[in-house]
């Protein structure tokens, strides 16, 4: 009797913890994205899978004929690749051995069981002489549209930020780089920071990822928690903490990633003492739940992405509220999207007053950046009670005078006329060009459009071919420079006119044609995403267990 009531009164006393450990798993997305261990484990499953040229091409079971355009297209752009970028193949293969960076982009550009095959002929080159407008010329001479953005940064065309970093060399130059005694020019921007996010204080960095993590550090610091949350999907740099999933080999073990846009992440948030903050990246409001879409798992036609923002909107707003009544710290991470979707950041545009906002990218002028907006009483690094008890973060280069210089010359720009102009109907202007890209592309009835968030576009495709990831060496080809991740992320300067724009939708409209003609986009009558997914999974297994098809 006196043991069966001890153990009741164990049972009892564990009930709310339990009953967290529920609401915590429940709150997770259901996807492998939301499963951060998990996924780990499952990506050390995965099989080195390689295909040989013969299974290359016909890996779908397609038939002969579709297999012989297939090849004949496959050489007709290794034919072209090699006349038209020799130098910049040449560059890339020289360098590429001694550049780990190369080696991982090179083959991380399409899903692995094509990479050798594709890497051995459609080598693209990775060097680049110029740009001019919205173009960039290789170094062999060709000139591409840029679509690349430069991962976020070029918001404004790249002339602009040549512009800036020169006049910050001619304005910082006197000093040089003196590093400690700051140049002038750095209590300038942090009044407009103030003034523009209405927020208190202000750290410089050199990456956006250092602003996150110094952003992190505070929260912990002041409220005394440790638990991170960062929402299914969402990139905040390559700090360790906040990459809890593939791709870091360290345990993250108080990050707690939850589902965005779920209530239960909302009731979870509300029943737990130890969480010090949220991060909120706006980019998610394209693909919530889902990561960076890439080019390299394209493996099916299944790349979801579209925006409800008012229904992201609400739920932000909930998540503030819930933040502000636990007392939890709200990060609005606006590294990438900063500027880009309003121009006084994206806080006022998504309507929530987050704690904390971190910056990046852009605001450096064109040089490498990264800030910290926030409340006064997060961002003090001690506390006058306690002398020793202090937030250490200093860096080497943090307010750089020529960094400074070039993110002023930003921060002018955002408060002059020329800014009215850009930013005056901005989210009608990409919608109207979004639409008119996606109508171009089904007049022409190719599989393929477009979703959109302002100024950063993802390709979507509406066959569950294996090969979709190949429209990225067909808008090579016709002189459309995409980034690594191909066309999983397009990132337009706002310097692109209507005249540009239609330029880019025709190239588009002929690539896509191309790759139809060729035959990639052949599928097995009533075949699925899902079934091809399965399909291509199936013979993972049998790799992983020693037996080929
Ligand atoms: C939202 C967000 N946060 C942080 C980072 C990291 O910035 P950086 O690459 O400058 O370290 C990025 C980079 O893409 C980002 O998009």
């Amino acid at each position: 009797m006196i043991w069966s009531l001890a153990f009741l009164g164990a049972g009892v006393a564990a009930a709310p913890a339990a009953r967290r450990r529920l609401l915590l798993s429940r709150a997770k997305h259901p996807s492998l994205a939301g499963h951060a261990r998990l996924s780990r484990r499952v990506a050390k499953l995965i099989p080195g899978l390689s295909y040989p040229p013969e299974r290359f091409f016909a890996c779908d079971g397609a038939p002969a004929d579709v297999v012989a355009r297939r090849r004949a297209g496959f050489d007709r752009l290794a034919a072209l690749y090699a006349e038209r970028f020799p130098k910049g193949r040449a560059l890339t293969a020289e360098a590429r051995d001694g550049l780990s960076d190369l080696q991982f982009t090179g083959l991380y550009r399409v899903p692995f069981p094509f990479a050798a095959h594709v890497r051995a002929h459609l080598g693209v080159g990775a060097f680049a002489e110029r740009s001019a407008g919205v173009t960039v010329t290789d170094v062999d001479g060709n000139d591409f549209l840029d679509l690349t953005g430069s991962y976020g940064v070029n918001l404004l065309g790249y002339d602009a930020y040549k512009g800036m970093i020169a006049e910050a060399v001619e304005h910082a130059g006197a000093l040089g780089p003196v590093l400690g005694t700051l140049h002038p020019v750095v209590a300038d921007n942090v009044a407009r920071l103030r003034t523009l996010t209405g927020l208190d204080e202000v750290s410089f960095h050199m990456s956006g990822t250092e602003a996150v993590m110094q952003a992190v550090r505070l929260a912990r610091y002041h409220t005394g928690r440790q638990r991170v949350v960062r929402l299914c999907g969402a990139y905040h740099g390559w700090w360790g903490e906040v990459q809890p999933g593939v791709g870091n080999p360290t345990a993250a073990d108080n990050t707690l990633t939850l589902a965005d846009m779920s209530e239960r992440t909302l009731r979870t948030l509300e029943t737990r003492r130890d969480v010090a903050c949220v991060l909120v990246n706006p980019l998610q409001a394209l693909h919530p739940n889902g990561g960076a879409p890439a080019d390299n798992t394209l493996v099916d036609g299944a790349r979801r992405a579209g925006v409800d923002l008012p229904a992201y909107r609400a739920w932000l707003g909930r998540l503030a509220e819930v933040c502000r009544r636990r007392s939890i710290v709200l990060i609005l991470d606006d590294v990438f999207t900063g500027f880009r979707l309003a121009r006084g950041g994206t806080a006022k545009w998504l309507g929530i007053e987050p704690d904390m906002v971190t910056f990046g990218k852009t605001l450096g002028g064109g040089l490498p950046v990264g800030v910290v907006v926030g409340r006064a009483a997060l961002m003090k690094r001690f506390r006058p009670d306690r002398p020793a008890d202090i937030c250490f973060a200093r860096g080497t280069f943090n307010a750089h005078p020529y960094v400074m210089a070039a993110t002023n010359a930003f921060l002018r720009w955002l408060d002059g006329p020329e800014a009215d102009a850009l930013y005056d109907g901005l989210d009608a202007r990409w919608d109207n060009r979004a639409a008119a890209f996606n109508d171009a592309l089904a007049a022409a009835g190719v599989p393929v459009g477009a979703a959109h968030l302002s100024s950063i576009w993802t390709i979507l495709y509406h066959v569950p071919s294996r090969f979709n990831w190949m429209l990225q060496y067909y808008c090579r080809a016709e002189g459309l420079l995409l980034s690594w991740v191909g066309t999983g992320r397009i990132i337009f300067s706002l310097n692109y006119t209507d005249a540009d724009m239609a330029e880019v939708t025709a190239r588009f409209v002929r690539a896509a044609q191309a790759m139809r003609a060729d035959g990639w986009w052949w599928c097995r009558d009533g075949a699925t995403s899902k079934a091809v997914r399965r399909g291509f999974l199936r013979e993972l297994v049998r790799e992983r267990l020693g037996r080929t098809a």
